[in-house]
């Protein structure tokens, strides 16, 4: 009951804060907090790169299958197996890159099983994820041939847990080889007689967990064999991206960076956001309480101390800056979905999850120069995705608006910011409210992105930009009446980004934010 109350007077405040969007300034929320941003258009820092905005799709669930991939026979509209509404929306977000084909599935993963006609391709049990079949449908071809529909770069996973160097090579050979060796002659009977450009490669994934259980001076000995092998013709050879830490952990970069000398390019880390920070109960994706919302924002903010810690101990022992430093899965995780199978990781995604992804791309670009790539989990069906199916309907979730609101970031030049702002507090918990982030963009507009994390009360934001002259602010609002406002396939538009504008009033940019949003405006 006390819940209802708070949702209605919720929904009368944004619906207010909504109108305040609409007039720009001349409507006030009865709950309104002033926020001062600072923006140094005067000192251009490092380009965030859009690898920032990458994806990962596994092999769990119905990420691939049904999610992507559904076959050409299906009665769900598709081109060559891959459905048509998931390949136009993904089209539509400017995907940079995806990471394929786990996770932990990579290292059960042999990709000869998934070549040559479908029809005699072996079929497997995936046994990480529900212990399902795994047909093998989708193998290289398809994954190849999918990155060049939605028009994406490819960072492939490849087996060191349960592989050998030799099958890597073999598959880095037949993907990219322009000779007439046997595996390159093997690829064009399969029908694709040019070689892939494969951007990046993965030496294994998780080694500390379900990649192999290693120690980090184990590993750092295995990729060194392995990445001696993985071989490219001339000027394709893929990034080199060793298997990291996760969360507050900074020994696999510290392990990895003294004991490899060459062939690295990259660390990849893992870090969740899991709202009680318990793997055991984590907490439900729809129907949370509010201490919950804070508890999973507050958690999500932890990001940047784990970049931050891992990138202080690479300025230590790679003070060149050759190896990056690769958040190549990070998002929401919450409990399984009563009446899902457990193992398909399936979860509702509202607009907390929108908030959570707003707070990381703010935090990744501050890290601009070492965090060069990250990669949402996962694409489609799996945990924080951007899409959702069922059966031939889709929807696209707030985590996709959020995504698409920040595309402007992709291979801007960040400019860096100070703010004054309140903390948003419940109980013990306490947080900033709103949270910015600003770049100049590839078209030279300054951009400026803004979560308000409180979800009671609106911000009035004065932005003062320095070196550049400022009129006024246009863009796209993405806010909600209830913290889990999700779309779902009968209401797929219920959360969709609306306009928003800020003026000049003397002489700063005035902006109102609806409570619990995520805003980007370009700034003239
Ligand atoms: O994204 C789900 C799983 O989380 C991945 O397979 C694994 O790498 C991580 O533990």
């Amino acid at each position: 009951m006390f819940r209802h109350r708070r949702r209605v007077k919720t929904t009368v405040r944004w619906l207010l804060a909504g109108a305040a969007i609409l007039l720009s300034g001349s409507v006030h929320a009865a709950e309104t907090t002033q926020v001062s941003v600072t923006i140094r258009a005067d000192q251009p820092g490092d380009v965030i790169n859009p690898n920032v905005y990458g994806q990962f799709a596994e092999h769990l669930g119905a990420g691939i299958y049904e999610g992507i991939w559904v076959g050409e026979k299906s009665q769900i509209p598709n081109t060559n197996g891959y459905r048509n509404d998931v390949v136009d929306a993904l089209r539509n977000l400017h995907v940079p890159v995806v990471r394929w084909p786990g996770g932990c599935f990579a290292d059960e993963y042999h990709w000869r099983d998934g070549i040559g006609p479908r029809e005699k391709r072996p079929v497997k049990v995936n046994t990480h994820w529900g212990g399902v079949a795994e047909t093998n449908a989708f193998g290289t071809h398809e994954f190849m041939a999918f990155a060049e529909m939605i028009g994406t770069k490819v960072y492939i996973s490849g087996n060191v847990g349960s592989g050998s160097v030799q099958e890597m090579a073999d598959w880095l050979e037949y993907l990219t080889s322009d000779t007439v060796s046997t595996l390159a002659n093997e690829r064009r009977k399969n029908g694709r007689d040019q070689p892939w450009d494969v951007h990046f490669f993965g030496i294994g994934n998780e080694t500390w967990g379900c990649g192999g259980n290693m120690t980090p001076e184990w590993y750092a000995n295995l990729f060194r064999q392995y990445a001696t092998y993985v071989k490219a013709p001339q000027g394709k050879r893929p990034k080199i991206v060793a298997s990291g830490g996760h969360d507050e952990h900074t020994v696999w970069a510290d392990v990895l960076t003294k004991n490899i000398r060459r062939d690295m390019d990259a660390i990849s880390h893992h870090y969740y956001t899991i709202p009680s920070g318990v793997w055991k109960k984590k907490g439900n994706s729809i129907g949370f309480p509010e201490g919950e919302w804070i508890q999973t924002l507050e958690r999500a903010l932890l990001i940047d101390k784990y970049i931050a810690d891992n990138v202080a101990v690479l300025d230590r022992n790679d003070p060149q800056g050759k190896v990056a430093f690769y958040v190549d899965e990070w998002g929401t995780w919450y409990d399984p979905e009563p009446g899902r199978e457990p193992g398909f990781l399936w979860q509702h995604n509202t607009m907390r999850d929108a908030l959570v992804a707003g707070l990381h791309f703010n935090v990744f670009h501050r890290h601009a120069k070492r965090v060069q790539m990250t990669n949402i989990a996962q694409m489609v069906n799996v945990l924080q995705a951007m899409i959702l199916t069922d059966g031939p309907k889709m929807a696209l979730t707030p985590t996709y608006h959020a995504f698409h609101l920040y595309i402007p970031f992709q291979g801007a030049t960040f400019l860096p910011t100070e703010i004054r702002t309140p903390n948003y507090s419940l109980g013990s918990r306490s947080i900033p409210q709103v949270s910015v982030s600003a770049a100049r963009d590839t078209t030279g507009a300054l951009q400026l992105a803004l979560v308000n994390a409180d979800p009671h009360r609106e911000a009035v934001v004065s932005a003062d930009v320095v070196g550049a002259q400022v009129k006024e602010a246009r863009g796209r609002v993405l806010a909600a009446p209830a913290m889990d406002a999700r779309n779902t396939v009968d209401q797929p538009q219920a959360v969709t980004p609306v306009k928003i504008s800020g003026r000049r009033e003397g002489g700063k940019l005035v902006l109102r934010l609806p409570p619990m949003s995520v805003s980007v405006v370009a700034i003239q």
